[in-house]
């Protein structure tokens, strides 16, 4: 017999199936909750809903584990490339030589974009950050590809668009850095790597070709993977919810991308970096900024610190941590803000406020000072965990709509007025 979960409500007892899955992750299935009982169930900030069931990414917050599609992520971050790693997540398995190489010649294949986009990002101001462009930019791709307005196409049409925005966000993430610094746009070309190619587009100009260091592209690939997919968290559970409605893909990635920008999500890598800069600036005082972050007068927090699943460490901090230690050490950087970052890691550490509420650092405390040495300018930090993110975000918008998953509506608990009479302006 399976096990049940009973609710007893108004003198009633009723039952509900418990879901467990492959990890032994238990869950009640209260799909039935309102059909049967009348009542929702309230949970702000969905801390206890599991909102699908998944095979792309499991983890465990308790346990520090990451895996996708059961690889660990530490396995990945060590042996594979982004594009592998993009290939696994969207079609479930590894890929064999020969359908990485289709689907890498795929990929490098689309990254041109449309030369009348380029019209587009001369409109912006030269201020405009980088996620506000590249939003809309993925969003206006859906105008120069009308057939892909329909997402219940065949599996080779539904490929073609996944190739598409996997193969021009570096392009597009790239001009919008270029079009910031008012430089002209840099072509992909088509011998480099996934990476090699973001960092040729970045930092070449027509004058001078860049030599892509492979110390960098290592950094990156694993930079990316790490990004690469975090189950149900705020801009994929918007990318279920968007693509639930049947909008297309591009509309729903940019959605995405918007959710992403936030400081409490992506957002976090730059105000970590900003963060450090700001303690510099006012004389790298770790311990006023410390009782700053656990006065609850204050609205300030430690950027990069806290995660709403890992409770006892972020897998993927432990290796970028490492990364950053390689990568500074390899570039022979020595950044000031390394020492502030250090020192903020040890108190928050030791300290019993941190300790009592299990608030560790999480991968963006890390990945700005690793992007910061490959001079990515600290206002494009989110738009690198965009690229990264962008095959999690396919692939769980692919098993949503290969499951026909409802269109997602949550209920509410009403709590406004109870109805009453209108009153004319005269008598208000
Ligand atoms: N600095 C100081 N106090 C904190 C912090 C922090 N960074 N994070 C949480 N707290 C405190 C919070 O004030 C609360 O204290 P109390 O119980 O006394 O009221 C307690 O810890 C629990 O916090 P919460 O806000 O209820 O936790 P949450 O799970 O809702 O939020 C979080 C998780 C990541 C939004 C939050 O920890 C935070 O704001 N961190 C800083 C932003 C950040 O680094 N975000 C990147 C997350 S990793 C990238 C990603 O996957 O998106």
């Amino acid at each position: 017999m399976s096990e049940t979960a009973k609710i007893e409500l108004d003198g009633k007892i009723y039952e509900f199936p418990v879901v467990v899955g492959t990890e032994n992750e238990k869950a009640i299935d209260i799909s039935k909750l309102r059909d049967t009982t009348g009542y929702v169930t309230l949970d702000t900030g969905y801390k206890n809903t599991g909102a699908t069931k998944s095979a792309i990414t499991f983890l465990d917050g308790e346990l520090g584990i990451l895996h996708y599609r059961g690889y660990p992520i530490e396995q990945l971050a060590e042996k594979a490339t982004f594009i592998e790693v993009a290939y696994l997540l969207i079609y479930g398995k590894l890929p064999t030589q020969t359908e990485l190489d289709a689907f890498s010649n795929s990929i490098t294949k689309h990254t041109l974009v449309h030369e009348d986009m380029k019209q587009f990002f001369e409109a912006y101001p030269a201020k405009a950050h980088p996620m506000g462009v590249l939003s809309s930019m993925v969003c206006s791709l859906s105008t120069f590809y009308p057939e892909s307005l329909d997402p219940n196409r065949s599996p080779e049409a539904k490929d073609l668009t996944i190739h598409r925005l996997l193969a021009k966000l570096p392009t597009l993430a790239a001009w919008s850095y270029k079009n910031a610094m008012r430089h002209p746009f840099m072509y992909p070309k088509n011998k480099f790597s996934y990476c090699e190619n973001f960092m040729h587009m970045m930092f070449a100009m027509p004058t001078e070709d860049y030599n892509v260091d492979p110390v960098i592209v290592d950094a990156l690939n694993k930079l990316l993977i790490l990004h690469a997919d975090h189950e149900q968290n705020c801009s994929t559970s918007t990318v279920r919810i968007v693509g639930s409605s049947q909008a297309n893909l591009y509309a729903t990635i940019s959605a995405g991308i918007s959710a992403l920008w936030g400081p409490l999500h992506g957002g976090a890598n730059q105000a970590v970096i900003e963060m450090l800069e700001q303690i510099h600036n006012d004389g790298g005082d770790v311990d006023k900024w410390v009782a700053k972050a656990k006065d609850k007068d204050d609205s300030f927090r430690l950027m990069g610190f806290g995660h709403r699943v890992y409770k006892n460490f972020d897998p993927r901090a432990t290796i970028i941590k490492k990364a950053c230690d390689d990568v500074l050490e390899k570039l022979g950087i020595n950044d000031p803000m390394l020492d502030i970052a250090k020192k903020l890691e040890k108190v928050a550490l030791e300290d019993e406020y941190f300790k009592a509420r299990n608030l560790y650092p999480n991968v963006d405390f890390y990945s700005g000072i690793i992007y910061k040495a490959l001079k990515i300018p600290t206002e494009m930090f989110t738009v690198m965990f965009a690229i990264g993110r962008l095959p999690g975000w396919i692939a769980q918008w692919k098993e949503m709509t290969e499951h026909n998953e409802p269109i997602g509506r949550p209920r509410q608990i009403y709590i406004g007025e109870t109805p009453r009479d209108y009153v004319d302006i005269s008598k208000r």
